[in-house]
């Protein structure tokens, strides 16, 4: 199988290049400083010349997308579009772009995170933009045409970035990025469509 890795470089995307490529599949990396291909999905003209070079594929698969933190009394209106352009609209844009390239049966699988059910403070556009992105892939994947299927990943804190983030959600029990990388492995290799995989007990029983 044929799957373009968008954010292949970072912490949780090592980690599905690796357990996809010992699945025995081809993997593109794409991203903005560095992979195979060069490309910005906040971009609005974002993958499309991407997808054309490299159509025919089978899946694309993202690991990438930021948002933007703060108070919620000060954060700024461009802040929340920096949040919604980047990992919302990226993403979105990810999968309609790709419409024209990927083939029959082929796969989305986008990036959540935790953030949608387990909110923090300084949190409120990570968990709006996680929660649109549950939205949008129950909808889409009613709608996607030729068997196309999408799913979302949605982790708990990643054991790798709890040196980095672990302040911010104090008390919740990480999963190491190589366990999140199974669920792009099951959404890719698999038959679901519309599923979210949250990945991780955190609190959540
Ligand atoms: N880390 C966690 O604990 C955690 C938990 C739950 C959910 N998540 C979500 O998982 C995703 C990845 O997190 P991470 O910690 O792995 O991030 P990361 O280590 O910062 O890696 C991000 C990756 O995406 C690429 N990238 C970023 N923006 C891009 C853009 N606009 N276009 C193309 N490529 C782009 C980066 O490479 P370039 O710099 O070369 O572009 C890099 O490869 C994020 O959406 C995050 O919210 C993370």
């Amino acid at each position: 199988m044929k799957i373009l890795l968008i954010g292949a470089s970072g912490t949780l995307g090592r980690e599905v290049e690796s357990t996809l490529r010992a699945s025995g599949q081809d993997v593109i990396r794409i991203g903005r400083k560095s992979g195979d291909m060069l490309a910005d999905f906040a971009d609005p003209r974002g993958l499309a010349s991407i997808y054309a070079k490299l159509k025919p594929f089978d899946a694309v698969a993202i690991a990438a997308g930021d948002v933007a933190f703060g108070p919620i009394a000060e954060i700024t209106r461009e802040q929340w579009c920096f949040s919604f352009d980047n990992k919302l609209l990226g993403q979105i844009a990810a999968v309609q772009q790709a419409l024209p390239y990927i083939s029959d049966r082929g796969s989305f699988t986008l990036i959540g995170g935790l953030f949608s059910e387990e909110p923090i403070p300084l949190g409120s556009a990570a968990s709006t933009v996680n929660r649109a992105l549950e939205g949008f892939v129950v909808a889409a994947a009613i709608e996607l045409p030729r068997a196309l299927r999408i799913n979302l990943v949605s982790p708990t804190l990643l054991e790798e970035s709890v040196p980095q983030f672990g302040h911010l959600a104090p008390g919740v029990i990480p999963v190491a990025a190589a366990t999140a990388a199974q669920a792009y492995k099951r959404s890719i290799l698999g038959a679901h469509t519309g599923q979210i995989y949250k990945v991780g007990a955190s609190l959540r029983g």
